[in-house]
């Protein structure tokens, strides 16, 4: 790679978050997240509002990253956008913007598939953090993603595994909302989870062939579980809160930590990266740190702003596809779904 510093401004709009970031090489120089507050009163994204709210928002975001970063756009070498996979309206809006910028910068485009990001923000450059070496486990788990891959280097990706129905995000925000919790009530599962017994109530788990999950059946079985218990006592969740949240939690990891598992078992590698939202997790990290003590596992996480949906992602994979000279003709168009390695 190259000495000369290279400015990259790179936009995510894949789903609610509107996010641009500016790097320079594979360093952070700021990374600013809109984050949609508007669908918390409808309990999920909304698609229509979702678009809507990153066309309001996308020119004060890149604004507010450029000035942050104290760099002038002028001063920019490329401009990374995703591409996929996610909502379409969503995608336009960055897709649209990020090719006319270019266009009127006169500087290379460079698009990314949002699922790679996830998997790429560990190379980010941070004074706290250790990338993993190749060959590495990348696990995805947030909202809308959860995904086992395998990952040879920076641009040799292949899904080993991957969710057949709802994301892990999915699967707590879901349970949560069930309990009265709001949205997204994954972290109070977790807070909740912390004074109860992961051993109350059991809740069965999926028979899913291979690396694959799936978290529906779940959902379905906690509802049942509340329906008949709040017939014979109406309190029944009040008074249980944190015994069900650290159950359901419990349930939830062991789908996951299981599949991990065997992922390491069939691969032979014990490096192990996760990324995404639900990677903030308590009980996932001790899972983790515990696998690390007893199976010699190397387990990374990164920085939680780099873990949620946020530019600097695709501003990382941004820098190492220009150092590879990997740029995007003006015609690209968004990918709503969009797989890894395509
Ligand atoms: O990566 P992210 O922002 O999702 C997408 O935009 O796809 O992650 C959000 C998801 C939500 O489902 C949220 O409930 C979950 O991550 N989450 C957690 C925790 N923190 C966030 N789930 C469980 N425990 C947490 N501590
Ligand atoms: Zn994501």
């Amino acid at each position: 790679m190259t000495d000369i510093k290279k400015y990259i401004l790179a936009i995510e709009s894949s789903c609610d978050d509107t996010s641009a970031a500016v790097l320079c090489n594979a360093k952070v120089l700021s990374n600013v997240v809109a984050t949609q507050e508007i669908h918390k009163q409808y309990g999920g994204v909304v698609p229509e509002l979702a678009s809507r709210a990153h066309q309001q928002n996308i020119v004060p975001v890149v604004h507010q990253a450029l000035a942050k970063a104290n760099i002038d756009k002028k001063e920019l070498s490329a401009i990374a956008f995703t591409r996929g996979p996610g909502l379409m309206g969503s995608l336009l809006v960055g897709t649209s913007f990020a090719k006319s910028l270019a266009l009127g910068l006169d500087i290379p485009l460079i698009e990314v598939n949002h699922m790679e990001a996830h998997i790429l923000a560990h190379f980010i450059a941070d004074e706290n953090g250790t990338s993993p070496s190749f060959p590495f486990l990348g696990m995805t788990i947030s909202g809308g993603h959860t995904q086992i891959v395998k990952v040879s280097n920076h641009f040799t990706m292949e899904v080993l595994g991957e969710t057949l129905d709802d994301a892990v995000g999915e699967a707590f925000d879901k349970s949560a909302k069930l309990m009265g919790l709001p949205y997204p009530g994954g972290p109070l599962v977790d807070k909740n989870a912390r004074l109860g017994n992961p051993l109350a109530f059991d809740f069965p788990k999926p028979k899913v062939d291979g690396l694959n999950f799936s978290f529906s059946g779940l959902k379905t079985s906690i509802l049942y579980f509340l329906q008949k218990e709040t017939q014979k006592n109406p309190n029944f969740v009040a008074e249980n809160i944190n015994d069900i949240c650290a159950s359901v939690q419990h349930t939830i990891l062991e789908i996951l930590m299981e599949k991990l598992h065997m992922a390491v078992e069939q691969t032979g590698i014990k490096e192990v990266a996760i990324g995404g939202g639900v990677a903030a997790n308590s009980g996932i990290r001790a899972r983790l740190k515990e696998a690390e003590e007893t199976l010699g596992w190397k387990t990374y996480i990164p920085k939680f702003e780099y873990c949620t949906d946020n530019a600097a992602m695709i501003g990382i994979v941004g820098y190492l596809k220009f150092e590879k000279g990997q740029f995007t003709d003006q015609r690209v168009a968004a990918k709503a779904r969009y797989a890894i390695g395509s």
